[in-house]
């Protein structure tokens, strides 16, 4: 890769593309499909020989057969598990078998993540079956974006510091409606890591005249979204005293995410933020917010400022709420606050000392 900001990319190897046949087993012809030849030269630039690549939205495997070619294992999280056997094919056909595929979403726990790199699914693309997972089959386009969150959150947990995170992501017309999808996922995006970038993927197409005054366009271009995990810049100490002071005051939580592994075993990955999780109890989550906003944190629900006391049953569905604090000596600490159950783990912060570190 060099420092042009795009790549042209204009044909596809028929050595490398998914096979007619597999292709024709797919309910939607494998119609979202990416190509190889667009995963390779970020996997050149953006990770190492003999690391991982890990694309939580494998499809068939595209990612995956791409790392393989550049000397990278690969794991692969596919929702759909006809598409996860397709993979399988595709992959035994270049001898590619080492490459893993879990026919799930990405879990919140596991290896720490050399370099996450995939297609996003889009909002609105038609979609038959019932998997409340497959992000294809979003209701809505809010619905879409949380659950997404929800995955960026996960995987910005399990990557290393200082590496990256790339998503190919267009706008779109959904049924006439222009959503900027792209741009909306990236700002998503950012909540959890550092934006520093874009390539423009080109894939020229025969042209076509437009009728005056026609804005359409033929879907040529594509971005590829460069995020990074920088080093926390959070005050993971600061985090344990307050937390520890919280606890004091008799208010109910519990540690859990990335922070909560990086409590148990300190020398996995360093956690982005906090995250808390609560009981679904309505004035310990206030008198939790209060007291986070009088010791300096500004609160907010999906960007919105928010003034407790709440009411729970207006927040429903909204996931969670963000505390954020800055320091005068530049210092951040981001506390998550979620109060329904995920798969995760909870830590209890409980006596002694848990990392090993003086807590009191
Ligand atoms: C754009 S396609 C990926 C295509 C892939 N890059 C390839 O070239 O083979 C996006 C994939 O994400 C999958 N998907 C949707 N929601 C998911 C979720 N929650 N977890 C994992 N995969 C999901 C879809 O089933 C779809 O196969």
């Amino acid at each position: 890769m060099d420092s042009r900001s795009w790549l042209l990319l204009e044909q596809e190897d028929p050595t490398w593309r998914l096979p007619d046949d597999l292709r024709a087993r797919d309910p939607f012809a494998a119609r979202d499909c990416g190509w190889v030849e667009q995963m390779r030269p970020f996997i050149r630039q953006f990770s190492r020989p003999g690391e991982t690549v890990t694309d939580p939205f494998c499809g068939f495997a595209s990612t995956l057969l791409a790392a393989h070619l550049e000397g990278r294992a690969g794991v692969g999280y596919e929702i759909e598990a006809l598409r996860v056997e397709l993979a399988r094919e595709r992959l035994a056909r270049h001898a590619a078998e080492r490459q893993q595929l879990f026919a799930q979403e990405l879990p919140e726990q596991g290896e720490p993540l050399d370099l996450c790199l995939g297609n996003l699914p889009y909002f609105g693309c038609a979609w038959s079956g019932s998997n409340a997972a497959q992000l294809y089959a979003s209701p809505d386009y809010a619905s879409y974006l949380q659950q997404l969150a929800v995955l960026f959150r996960r995987i910005a947990g399990r990557l290393r510091t200082g590496r990256y995170c790339i998503l190919m992501a267009q706008n779109i017309d959904v049924g006439g409606h222009w959503l900027p999808q792209a741009w909306d996922v990236a700002r998503v995006l950012s909540d959890y890591l550092q934006p520093c970038g874009e390539r423009l993927l080109l894939y020229p197409k025969p042209v076509q005249a437009l009728a005056p005054l026609d804005s359409g366009h033929d879907r040529s271009h594509e971005y590829a979204l460069i995020f990074r995990k920088v080093p926390a810049a959070q005050d993971l100490e600061g985090a344990l005293r307050l937390l520890r002071e919280l606890q004091q005051l008799g208010l109910g939580f519990q540690v859990y995410g990335s922070f909560g592994r990086w409590l148990q075993d300190p020398e996995r990955v360093e956690p982005g933020d906090v995250d808390l999780l609560l009981p679904a109890d309505e004035a310990n989550l206030n008198a939790l917010l209060l007291a986070l906003q009088q010791r300096g944190f500004a609160l907010s629900s999906w960007r919105e400022p928010v003034q407790p006391p709440l009411q729970l049953a207006d927040y429903a569905g909204r996931y969670y709420f963000r505390a954020e604090r800055t320091e005068r000596q530049g210092r951040q600490l981001r506390i998550d606050l979620t109060w329904e159950l995920e798969s995760g783990q909870c830590v209890s912060l409980g006596g002694g000392s848990a990392r090993g570190l003086p807590l009191a």
